[in-house]
């Protein structure tokens, strides 16, 4: 077979090879129509490749006369290996997905290459400049078909966490829809196989097949939400325990706007499991309040942010110890993913994008997960946007978080004695 009547094929010798090589569980590979060098390594090969990459004569030359000193050469034994000789012509040299030459919309993209954008969570526009999509910006890019397991960096960190203590400790599971999608099945499965204990679900709804998997596996199960009717699903699922927080909380507030102190007695009315309240609780007063409206246990996450312990950049704890109950706001509430957030330059540029319609991606760019990296590792606080409740205006100063908790439960003790010398 001639080099240039290469035809584009799925191929089965490089599939099957792919395949013996996919014994990694979290990886992916993707079968998409590609074209292929014939196999081997010979001087149509390096023609077939320079043709295929517009290359100009003088550099086929070169190229060329670079392959035949390279046959001229022994292979060097410095190294020592212990290997068995490499085979040249038994490998493919060329392999590149099958494209056409301009597509008038993404929709005319191979399936199979659209799948695999998603899961890489490459934006929209960029696939378009990747796909080659009429009207797309051209650059020189490319994507490159190649993954780090997000599944195998969670059981590093849980490993990390169970050499931390010896204590229980809960997991949270975010089920809200990601940038990149992800196969929470594979996070249950890491999360039994790992020994946690305790899993605190969080989402547009109530986790059915997952609560089934983690309640096989002797987890204990607490879906978080915010309302009556979220909580009595999550317990028709069998969860152990829900979580409610008030529309003040840090965080996805939903789009009931139910405050902590209606809310928490509502839903413990309603529910026979426990029930674990927050949202603006940062000091005993708040923690005892919560026990009062019938909560057995409570959540705290802006007052933590502040803790000693947080990885956040001091000039954003600072930021936040300056701030008051004043300084957050609601922003993704068009794109059906609300989050109260810490009011900076970035949280307005949201609620501004919101505002001009400007829709999904344009506004999960601006509140996306790199730019809250920035903000959190550089002290660029105006970069990204942080989930920050009303409680913020309750922090006054960045203490370890022993002491937060200790402070909290003193302070609700002193606080039940003085009610009950009434
Ligand atoms: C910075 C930050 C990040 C959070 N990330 C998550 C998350 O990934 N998943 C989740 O279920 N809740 C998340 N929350 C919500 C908290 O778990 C908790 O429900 C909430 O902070 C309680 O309200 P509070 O902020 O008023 O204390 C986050 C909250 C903050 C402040």
């Amino acid at each position: 077979m001639s080099a240039t009547t290469a035809e584009p094929v799925r191929n089965p010798e490089a599939s099957a090879a792919v395949e013996a090589l996919g014994s990694y569980k979290w990886g992916f590979s993707s079968d998409i129509e590609q074209e292929f060098a014939p196999k081997g390594l010979s001087e149509e090969t390096v023609r077939f490749i320079s043709a295929k990459k517009g290359e100009p004569e003088w550099m086929l030359e070169w190229r060329l006369k670079a392959f035949r000193t390279w046959q001229t050469m022994a292979e060097p034994d410095w190294a020592r290996l212990s290997i068995p000789p490499i085979d040249y012509q038994d490998a493919y040299y060329y392999a590149a997905p099958k494209a056409k030459p301009t597509l008038a919309s993404l929709d005319e993209l191979d399936p199979e290459i659209r799948r695999t954008y998603e899961k890489l969570g490459i934006p929209i526009e960029e696939q378009k400049v990747l796909a080659g999509v009429e009207g797309a910006p051209k650059v020189a890019v490319d994507a490159v078909f190649d993954s780090v397991s997000v599944a195998t960096t969670f059981r590093e960190e849980l490993k990390k966490l169970k050499g931390m203590t010896d204590r229980p400790f809960a997991v949270n599971l975010n089920l809200f829809p990601m940038r990149q999608p992800v196969d929470n099945r594979e996070y249950v499965e890491i999360l039994v196989e790992e020994g946690v204990k305790i899993v605190e679900t969080s989402g547009h709804r109530a986790p059915e097949d997952l609560a089934r998997d983690l309640k096989a596996g002797g987890v204990t199960l607490i879906h978080k939400c915010v309302g009556v009717r979220y909580a009595l699903k999550a317990q028709s699922i069998g969860a152990d325990a829900v979580t409610v927080v008030g529309y003040e909380n840090g965080g996805a507030t939903g789009t009931l706007d139910v405050t902590t102190l209606c809310l928490v007695p509502r839903v413990v009315d309603a529910l026979t499991v426990p029930v674990i309240g927050g949202g603006g609780v940062a000091d005993g007063r708040g923690f005892l309040a919560l026990l009062s409206l019938g909560a057995q246990g409570v959540i705290i996450g802006t007052a933590a942010l502040v803790a000693e312990e947080c990885p956040i950049h001091p000039r954003l704890k600072q930021a936040l110890i300056e701030a008051t109950e004043l300084d957050t706001m609601v922003v993704m509430r068009s794109i059906q993913n609300s989050h109260r957030v810490w009011v900076n330059e970035m949280a307005r540029k949201v609620a501004a994008l919101e505002a001009q319609n400007a829709g999904l991606e344009a506004i999960v760019q601006a509140a996306g997960g790199d730019k809250a990296k920035r903000m959190y590792e550089e002290g660029d606080v105006q970069a990204g946007v942080i989930s920050c409740g009303q409680g913020v205006g309750l922090v006054k100063k960045v203490r370890p978080m022993k002491d937060i908790i200790a402070g909290i439960i003193q302070g609700a003790d002193d606080l039940r004695k003085k009610i009950a010398a009434l």
